[in-house]
């Protein structure tokens, strides 16, 4: 089993990030995307995957990140990419849930990642939240030429086949199991298993029963488990249909 989006350096993991590591191992996680979003956390990601092998590491600029310093930001991420090895860009994307007096700016760091992960032949890990239509939009200015992951994927059956059309998987978390989750159960149901991902996003959104508390890698086998009976397949068919959707697309 792979965890596809995980940020396992984030400080709720300093007290035990060895015992988390083991619980993966115990629950046959075996590699695990460790995902940067900004300036530290890209190092962090790259510093961590060369002290523990189930790491792989990511860099990319988060929506959040879209402020007057974008410039450099965009500047230090190439420069980033360009001396060390990651397995895909981002996470990067748009985000309107706070505000969207930096759109302009959210879109210039998006495209600019896009680019990038063209350049590098590299896949895009892509955040979207409250921003469909526009990340939709933007994606689609580069249809044929990109590939990559919707992370944490929280839109309509519908929008998920587009993105598909686009040549993007789809990643499900923790979401997936909460009782009132109608569409990711749907999209869980319904894409093509070839195109499906699974993931944490540790430490945020933790499946049941752990809702509400931290999150950590080894819990991507209950949100597996969920999608494996929405789809009233066998755990192990779901395991090894993601694992290798995860592998291919990473090229791990
Ligand atoms: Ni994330």
């Amino acid at each position: 089993m792979i965890d596809s989006h995980s940020h396992l350096f984030e400080e709720e993991f300093n007290i035990d990030i060895e015992d988390c590591i083991k619980r993966c191992k115990e629950n046959n996680v075996n590699k695990i995307l460790l995902v940067g979003f900004s300036y530290d956390t890209n190092r962090k990601a790259l510093e961590y995957s060369k002290k523990y092998d189930i790491f792989y590491p990511t860099a990319g600029i988060h929506p959040d990140e879209a402020d007057d310093n974008y410039l450099e930001k965009i500047k230090d991420l190439k420069d980033f990419i360009s001396k060390n090895k990651v397995y895909a860009i981002g996470e990067c994307g748009i985000d309107y849930h706070y505000t969207k007096e930096n759109a302009l700016i959210q879109k210039i760091i998006f495209k600019e990642q896009i680019e990038l992960s063209i350049k590098y032949n590299l896949p895009l890990i892509i955040h979207m939240r409250d921003a469909t239509a526009d990340t939709f939009n933007i994606l689609k200015e580069y249809k044929g030429k990109i590939k990559g992951v919707m992370h944490c994927y929280s839109g309509s059956l519908e929008m998920a086949y587009e993105f598909i059309k686009l040549g993007l998987h789809i990643s499900l978390g923790g979401p997936v199991t909460f009782k009132n989750a109608k569409e990711p159960k749907e999209v869980a149901k319904n894409i093509p298993l070839d195109k499906l991902l699974v993931e944490t996003d540790c430490p945020f959104l933790a499946p049941t029963p752990f809702r509400g508390k931290r999150n950590e890698s080894s819990y991507v086998t209950l949100v597996a488990k969920e999608i494996a009976d929405l789809r009233k397949i066998s755990y192990q068919e779901l395991e090894e249909a993601t694992e290798k959707n995860t592998k291919e697309l990473f090229n791990l």
